[in-house]
């Protein structure tokens, strides 16, 4: 796991001026790749107790979300939460869950309501994982809200006037979706990713499929091609994220224009109906 250097002024009252830190950061040797630094380091010790083992039954729980005894009869695909939020959520780089506890509950124009980091969670059971929603309070749910609050510790609460997203979340590229060159992506899919996700998009071995019957489905946020080009942009090839904006993009236009389920939301409320 990648340790990012830590920024000391967000530790401080001056939370404003840190994220100008933060955002100057931003701006690297890789041009406009929208990586953050981290503000507070992630940590390794676990709570003591029956607090500790909850979290480490959410951790678990996010590692192995499609075989975990707990999980995976809510499970629609071969994904796992690390499958997208990399490293348990501790990768800064891909959909980290650090820090994201201190947001919520907050509005989402997606649901158009105010939802709490459980719902949250089991949104993306029902969406990213085509699977359907634990019950708000279940033990799978509180144990994953008790990970991703676990992983919070140390940000200031502060409530989110733009959606759930939480401190650490990645801007989007700053790119026209409209300009995505389908042709161009598939050759790159080609030469730059099916070595791993295969040729027909299915994943091989432990590689997880990007299209097709196991993978997200139509609802989910990197069923949006801004939404995957930015994730491209920051976590993909895997170890070795290298793609130009353009590159990203017709990538994810060309993944995204292929098969996958589609998302009817009655279908996935579980017993939220
Ligand atoms: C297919 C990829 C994928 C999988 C699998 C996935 N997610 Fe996500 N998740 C996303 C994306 C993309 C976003 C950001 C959505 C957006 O920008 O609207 C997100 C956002 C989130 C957030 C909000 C973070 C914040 O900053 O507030 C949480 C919490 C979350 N996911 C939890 C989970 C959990 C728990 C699981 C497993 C049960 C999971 N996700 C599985 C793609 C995925
Ligand atoms: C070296 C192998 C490798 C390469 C090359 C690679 N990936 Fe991945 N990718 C992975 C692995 C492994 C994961 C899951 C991470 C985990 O489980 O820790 C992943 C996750 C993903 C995900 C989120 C999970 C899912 O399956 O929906 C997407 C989307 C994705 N990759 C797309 C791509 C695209 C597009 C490319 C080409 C630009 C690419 N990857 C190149 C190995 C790779």
């Amino acid at each position: 796991m990648e340790r990012n250097p830590i920024i000391k002024a967000a530790l401080g009252s001056a939370f404003g001026l840190a994220l100008m830190v933060v955002a100057a950061g931003a701006v690297s040797a890789q041009g406009d790749r929208t990586v953050k630094p981290l503000a507070v380091p992630v940590p390794t010790e676990l709570p003591p107790g029956e607090l500790g083992k909850i979290v480490a039954l959410g951790r678990d729980i996010v590692n192995n979300t499609n075989t975990h005894p707990l999980s995976r009869q809510y499970v629609g695909n071969s994904l796992t939460c690390t499958s997208c939020h990399l490293d348990g959520g501790t990768n800064p780089k891909a959909l980290s869950f650090l820090g994201a506890a201190s947001v919520y509950p907050t509005y989402t124009p997606r649901e158009k309501q105010v939802i709490t980091l459980e719902d949250r969670n089991l949104n993306c059971f029902m969406r990213s994982m085509n699977g359907v929603r634990p019950a708000n309070g279940s033990e799978v749910s509180v144990a994953i809200a008790a990970y991703i609050t676990w992983l919070s510790e140390g940000y200031p609460v502060k409530m989110s006037l733009k959606g759930p997203f939480g401190p650490n979340s990645q801007p989007s590229l700053k790119i026209d979706p409209a300009t995505a060159d389908v042709e161009h992506g598939k050759a790159l899919y080609a030469s730059t990713c099916a070595s791993c996700h295969g040729s027909d998009g299915a994943g091989v071995g432990k590689f997880p499929p990007v299209w097709g019957s196991k993978s997200y489905n139509g609802g989910a946020g990197l069923a949006q091609n801004l939404k995957l080009a930015t994730y491209l942009k920051n976590a993909m090839p895997l170890g070795n994220p290298n793609l130009s904006n353009k590159d990203a993009l017709d990538i994810a236009a060309y993944v995204n224009a292929q098969p996958r389920p589609k998302f009817v939301l009655e279908e996935h409320l579980g017993k939220n109906k």
